[in-house]
């Protein structure tokens, strides 16, 4: 099977969907414009490298010309921006996959919740805006608090919680780079993932993750610790429900084949509303702590179900996995960290992995990367013990910079 992957060289976890084609034993032809390095062109049988990988016509028009003469049996992508021009590209070389149009359904906001909510499902109540007049009449409808945000973003991009009029006239002019977005009803709950691997909308594997606090917060707060802590054990009561949801809009979405990234929310009162779907695996490590979950390669799985539409893995869940993300206090380089060695006695035995930046390293920019500062896997089959190790590596480890 000859398969074009977009962009093997970013975002950094592309390599492994790249190596995870490879050993499934696909021929992967790779488009970006990045440059490969030795270990990546292993898995690689070639590469166009082009001037902008989310220059949508010219990487069309590039490929096209480049293909001249082969036959390819997919054309995929994982990163967000480029889900739209992988379906063009399979609607242009007759391939089999989603639609341009099902593809819609995932990456735009308003068009996703209109479709979500005419399969019967509660999503937040929200409209399209794509002027400052438009805001405000959306506000009229939605009430405060609402969420104003991207019709297409990420990564929490430009997206303000509004409170009040006077507010909404604060943030109205910060937006005024983006050229539609959407005004919603704020969700007051607990924040969930609903992640899965499908063949044919069919969730063949399912996977739930807490975020601590929410998304937003997480993005807009520096001194906390966000923490993402998957759950082991799905038929806990609080997550049942969102995991129906989940299946459900995989079918109003009409899914095909591959992974999805979807966030809902659990209010106080039970009820479980739709967030945001997107059909490709989640960002900042979510894949690395399904890995961790169920002790599998996911890399692999993704690539196995998206040429061969086989999953082969164990479904089974082992732990709850908590990724625990640190900023320092300070700017500049990291001068010390406080804490660690004590964690690391009392349950290093069920720390995987720990990335904290060592002294000497500047800081990164939080606001660009979760990642922040470093981060550590700790897992448990015991949920309780897994907040509890979790909690601690947010409050007891501590980093300063200068
Ligand atoms: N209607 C809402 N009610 C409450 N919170 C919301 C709402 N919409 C968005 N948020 C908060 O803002 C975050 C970012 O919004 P959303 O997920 O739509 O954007 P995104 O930029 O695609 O996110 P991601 O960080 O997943 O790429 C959500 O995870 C959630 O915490
Ligand atoms: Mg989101």
């Amino acid at each position: 099977m000859r398969v074009v992957f977009l962009s093997p060289t970013y975002p950094p976890e592309m390599r492994q969907f790249t190596r995870g084609l490879a050993e499934v034993g696909a021929e992967v032809l790779g488009v970006g414009d990045g440059t490969p390095d030795a270990e990546l062109r292993r898995y690689l049988t070639d590469y166009l490298q082009v001037p902008s990988i989310l220059d949508e016509e010219e990487v069309i028009a590039r490929v096209h010309g480049w293909l001249r003469g082969r036959t390819v049996d997919r054309v995929l992508a994982n990163w967000e921006p480029l889900v739209i021009v992988a379906a063009r590209l399979r609607e242009r070389f007759g391939l089999p996959g989603m639609s341009v149009d099902t593809v819609r359904g995932f990456r735009d906001k308003q068009l996703m919740k209109e479709r979500v909510a005419a399969a019967g499902l509660r999503v937040p109540h929200s409209r399209r805006v794509r002027s400052v007049k438009d805001a405000w009449a959306a506000v009229e409808h939605t009430g405060y608090p609402a969420i104003i945000k991207p019709i297409s973003g990420a990564g929490s991009a430009d997206t303000y919680k509004v409170e009040s009029a006077a507010e909404l006239e604060r943030v109205l002019p910060l937006l005024r780079h983006v050229a539609e977005a959407s005004c919603e009803e704020f969700i007051d709950g607990e924040e969930y993932t609903y992640d899965t691997v499908c063949v044919d909308g069919a969730p063949l594997y399912e996977s739930v993750t807490r975020y601590l606090p929410n998304a937003l917060e997480m993005r807009s707060i520096e001194w906390v610790s966000p923490i993402m802590l998957s759950v082991r054990d799905l038929s806990q009561p609080h997550v049942t429900g969102g995991i129906e949801l989940g299946r459900k809009v995989l079918t109003a979405l009409g899914m095909g084949d591959g992974m999805t990234h979807m966030e809902w929310f659990r209010k106080r009162d039970g009820e479980v509303v739709f967030g945001e779907i997107a059909c490709r695996p989640g960002g900042a490590c979510i894949v690395d702590q399904i890995n961790y979950t169920s002790d599998i390669d996911l890399f692999r799985e993704w690539a196995r179900v998206a040429t061969l539409r086989r999953f082969e893995a164990s479904t089974e869940r082992k732990y709850n996995v908590a990724v625990v993300f640190k900023r320092a206090q300070g700017d500049g380089r990291i001068t010390n960290i406080v804490g660690l060695r004590d964690y690391m006695a009392r349950h290093g035995q069920h720390v995987v992995e720990e990335t904290l930046l060592r002294p000497g390293t500047p800081r990164r920019d939080w606001k660009n990367t979760l990642l922040s500062d470093g981060y550590l896997v700790v897992r448990h089959p015991d949920w309780g013990s897994a907040i509890e190790m979790a909690f601690a590596a947010a409050t007891d480890i501590k980093l300063y910079a200068s």
